[in-house]
């Protein structure tokens, strides 16, 4: 159903409830999502931004035509053209063919890459350029990289202002309330950081600038309309403040343990080095993490949230796990910055493993805490006791000596 947000705005999206994974399986999406579309109507102009995913195409175009007369749409508006939002444009298109798409000049060759449309009247723009919609306007702010190189906030001046930031400040979050102030605030939040944490953290710096740019705009901000999830407006200057901390180094008093076990011999290690940090740093936060069995990007989200990551694994045919091999890789690409690392494993012969651990961690900017440990074969209580030890070494590196 299609909703009115504010005076001359509806939300004309879709929301899935079904959704489980998004990127193919790169993307665990616990709560579903919404692909956000919003229909402008002001000073006699009809404008729609974004679309829907392919798999809803019709559907959309149906309710779409079910609010307005398709032909009424002066121009179409796409922030950003990943699928999950240009999806539906080759089945608007063959409606209203001739209506103007503005987009910037990245998004008319995904655009063109994507759907190799004939006819389509792209129209590319830049930050400041601005279409007059009567009294109030729409002006076009690029944010490459946040998170492709296409993607531009699109603002509306009217209704107080309202910001439509595509996915920035979004959340896989299904919701039929619309706005954040009517839902679970703190789910909303919780999938705000890990929707950050998985999508847009290689982008920190860039997601950082366009804050600072925002910012000095002053533009009076009434909601600010991401294309997934809630829409904020009760609390908008909070996910403004949370994308500041996220994009600066972002990091509390925690540390994840996270481990591949075969024979449990690496599982007992990690136990039992969570038990040592948590003996010197009390009021830190110790989690565990078993790499192949826990949510990859729950487990990225609190590497993300925590000061140190301390990754365990077997040796496996002189190598790591698939698991925890994956693992590493998705930190890498993540880019994070300012966090310590610390590697170890059990082993029966030949024991690549915390070693392999340990190069990858330095080379995904992770500083080392001290020398990987490895076991041979079944920890035994001195074994056991040596991985608290290594845990304490850990604990106080990362969070002081205790005190007393
Ligand atoms: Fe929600 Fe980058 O698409």
């Amino acid at each position: 159903m299609n909703r009115k947000i504010s005076e001359h705005i509806e939300w004309v999206g879709k929301t899935d409830w079904e959704l489980t994974h998004f990127h193919g399986e790169e993307l665990s999406t616990a709560h579903g999502s919404s692909y956000n579309a919003y229909l402008v109507r002001c000073g006699g102009k009809t404008v729609l931004v974004d679309t829907v995913w392919r798999p809803y195409d019709r559907e959309f175009v149906e309710r779409l035509a079910a609010t307005v007369d398709l032909h009424d749409i002066d121009f179409i508006v796409m922030n950003h053209n990943e699928v999950d939002h240009s999806g539906a444009l080759p089945e608007l298109m063959a409606e209203i063919p001739g209506t103007p798409i503005y987009c910037t000049a990245k998004g008319e060759s995904i655009i063109r890459g994507h759907y190799h449309p004939e006819g389509w009247d792209i129209r590319t723009v830049r930050t400041g350029d601005r279409i007059a919609l009567g009294d109030e306007s729409l002006t076009f702010i690029e944010a490459p990289m946040l998170h492709w190189p296409d993607t531009m906030f699109t603002y509306f001046s009217g209704d107080g202002g309202v910001l439509f930031s595509n996915d920035a400040f979004g959340q896989h979050y299904a919701t039929e309330s619309l706005f954040e102030d009517r839902e679970n605030l703190e789910g909303a939040i919780r999938e705000a950081l890990k929707y950050y944490v998985n999508i847009l953290t290689p982008f920190s710096a860039q997601v950082g600038r366009k804050l600072v740019e925002i910012g000095a705009m002053n533009l009076p901000l009434a909601l600010v309309a991401p294309s997934h999830g809630v829409i904020w407006r009760e609390h908008i200057p909070m996910i403004m403040e949370l994308y500041k901390a996220w994009s600066g180094g972002y990091a509390e008093e925690r540390v994840a343990v996270v481990y591949d076990t075969m024979w449990n011999s690496t599982r007992r290690m990690a136990e039992a080095i969570a038990d040592g940090i948590a003996e010197v740093a009390p009021r830190a936060t110790v989690t565990l993490h078993n790499a192949s069995k826990h949510d990859k990007n729950d487990i990225v989200t609190e590497v993300f949230r925590s000061k140190a990551l301390v990754m365990g694994c077997p040796t496996i045919n002189n190598e790591l796990s698939y698991a925890v091999d994956g693992l590493l890789g998705m930190i890498k690409g993540l880019k994070l910055k300012g966090k310590s690392g610390a590697a170890f494993g059990s082993y029966g012969w030949s024991g690549e493993g915390p070693g392999l651990i340990q190069n990858r961690l330095e080379a995904a900017g992770f500083a080392p805490v001290c020398a990987p440990l490895r076991l041979q074969w079944v920890p035994d209580a001195a074994g056991l006791e040596e991985c608290r030890a290594f845990g304490r070494g850990i604990g106080a590196a990362v969070f002081g000596a205790p005190e007393g």
